[in-house]
């Protein structure tokens, strides 16, 4: 198992951003009007990349999880759902009218919130909908996030049927009592049968856990992630519990059990990683593992791993992401729109006619090029400044000022094992992995003056 520096530890366990965009959500601003949205919309009809996914965020769950830092409405109330369905199809035809007809769909996403809490119906319809607005790319991907305790076999022949071929399942911990003390609902059908049922059908399964919650501990989490890779899936995902009350509310109620300090964390998370690591995995950008045939360590090998709100992906089938349904944040190549996340001002918008934009973010040249630097050291773990000069039509000195990084801070992380660094390119060691965080951060100007509040980097 890796054995990190105290020391390091010590001083990178500070707040960071996570980057799944740039600039982070916390700096988009309520400038950004549904018209002039609108403008940045059909504007992006001329930008790359030039195919279409679509996130669809369906905010729907039974019960809350307490440690859930989604945006979520807790209901049983379908009539809730339903109507809410038939807004999201109005908002489809909204944004389906401001693109270009030769643009195809290469993605499509459902996250939430739990979007298999709705009634499968309402999913059918909503693909079949896609189907009469778009044209796709050949094997799109089509995936949904869910939660196993409302998973039967039906749900899962209609979604494949529907055209889904993939499935990421919250799983968090297998160990009852930690699922208890956060208030998590039970799988309908044990997760060994659900992944193996749907693998028979070649559809591929990704298994979310975190660490971090009440009650984790290294010997505990090891159990659960050994009965993962029992289960075996295409990927996992092992989240960093990212305790955030000043956003959520609703978690302050774990601290009244104890959470695992920074050094409880982090050994959890090294015990995953050698365990994953061993039985063949490929550890990911922060927190991904994968088999090594799986198309996200392809991508990785070949340096065209991609990240945004929705996850790791590769850069051949992610498009621009148009975002439908409360609180969803598209993300263009010039700007990040967010929907408004109050139900009630999402319907009466739509019902005007009018895109349900609450805020947004239109990024300038400058800040393109340092979206850039930062995806590719958060994905590809390198940065080559003179690929990313003429990417942008710049030069390197340019690029190497716009971050505002000094040679100090370089040779800093270097000392500490952390990079390698010539006047070419910048690498991240093995070691800096665990640290790509911070060593991010070093390289966005943002963060100079940043007073903005982000959760802890480990
Ligand atoms: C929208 S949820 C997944 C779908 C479904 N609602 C469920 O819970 O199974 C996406 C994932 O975000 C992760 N997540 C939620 N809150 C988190 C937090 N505060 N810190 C880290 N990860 C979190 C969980 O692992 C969860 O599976
Ligand atoms: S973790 Fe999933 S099921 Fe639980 S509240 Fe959050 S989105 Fe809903």
């Amino acid at each position: 198992m890796i054995d990190l520096s105290p020391i390091l530890l010590e001083k990178y366990n500070v707040p960071t951003p996570r980057y799944t965009s740039y600039p982070p959500a916390n700096y988009f601003g309520s400038d950004v009007s549904p018209k002039k949205a609108e403008k940045v919309i059909l504007q992006s009809n001329n930008e790359q990349p030039e195919n279409i996914s679509f996130y669809i965020h369906i905010p729907f769950c039974s019960r809350n999880c307490l440690y859930c830092g989604c945006n979520t409405v807790i209901t049983k109330d379908k009539i809730k759902m339903d109507s809410y369905m038939a807004t999201l199809k109005k908002e489809l035809a909204l944004v389906a009218n401001l693109l270009d007809d030769h643009r195809k769909i290469s993605q499509i996403h459902w996250g939430g919130g739990t979007p298999n809490y709705l009634p499968v119906e309402e999913v059918e319809e909503v693909m079949a909908l896609f189907k009469q607005h778009f044209s796709f790319i050949e094997n799109p991907e089509i995936a949904m996030e869910c939660h196993p305790a409302h998973l039967t076999y039906e749900y899962l022949d209609r979604l494949i049927d529907a055209g889904f071929n993939r499935f990421s399942m919250g799983i968090q911990d297998f160990n009852k009592k930690v699922l208890e003390t956060v208030h998590r609902d039970d799988t309908a059908i044990p997760v060994d049968e659900l992944v193996t049922y749907l693998q028979q059908r070649n559809i591929s399964v990704n298994l979310d856990f975190i660490y971090g919650l009440p009650f984790q501990q290294q010997a505990s989490f090891e159990t659960t992630i050994k009965q993962a890779i029992e289960v075996n899936p295409a990927r996992l995902a092992i989240f960093s519990y990212a305790h955030v009350p000043w956003v959520k509310p609703t978690q302050k109620k774990l601290e009244s059990y104890g959470l695992p300090g920074s050094h409880e964390k982090i050994t959890m998370f090294l015990t995953a990683h050698h365990l994953l690591t061993q039985a063949g995995y490929r550890d990911i950008g922060l927190d991904h593992f994968a088999k090594p045939e799986d198309e996200l360590t392809v991508a990785l090998d070949t340096k065209t791993l991609h990240r945004n709100f929705q996850g790791y992906s590769t850069l051949a089938t992610t498009g621009q992401v148009y975002a439908l349904g409360a609180s969803g944040i598209s993300q263009l190549n010039n700007a990040y729109l967010q929907n408004t996340k109050d139900l009630k001002q999402y319907h009466a918008m739509i019902e005007q006619g009018l895109l349900p934009i609450e805020k947004g973010y239109v990024l300038n040249r400058e800040e393109k090029i340092i979206r850039n630097i930062i995806d590719e050291l958060m994905c590809n773990l390198h940065l080559s400044w003179e690929k990313t000069a003429i990417r942008f039509n710049s030069t390197t000195d340019e690029v190497k000022a716009l971050t505002q990084i000094s040679k100090k801070q370089l040779t800093e992380f270097q000392n500490e094992g952390l990079i390698t660094f010539s006047d070419t390119e910048v690498n991240v060691t093995n070691t800096g992995k665990f640290f790509i965080r911070n060593i991010t951060a070093a390289f966005d100007p943002l963060m100079k003056t940043s007073e903005k509040k982000f959760s802890k980097a480990l």
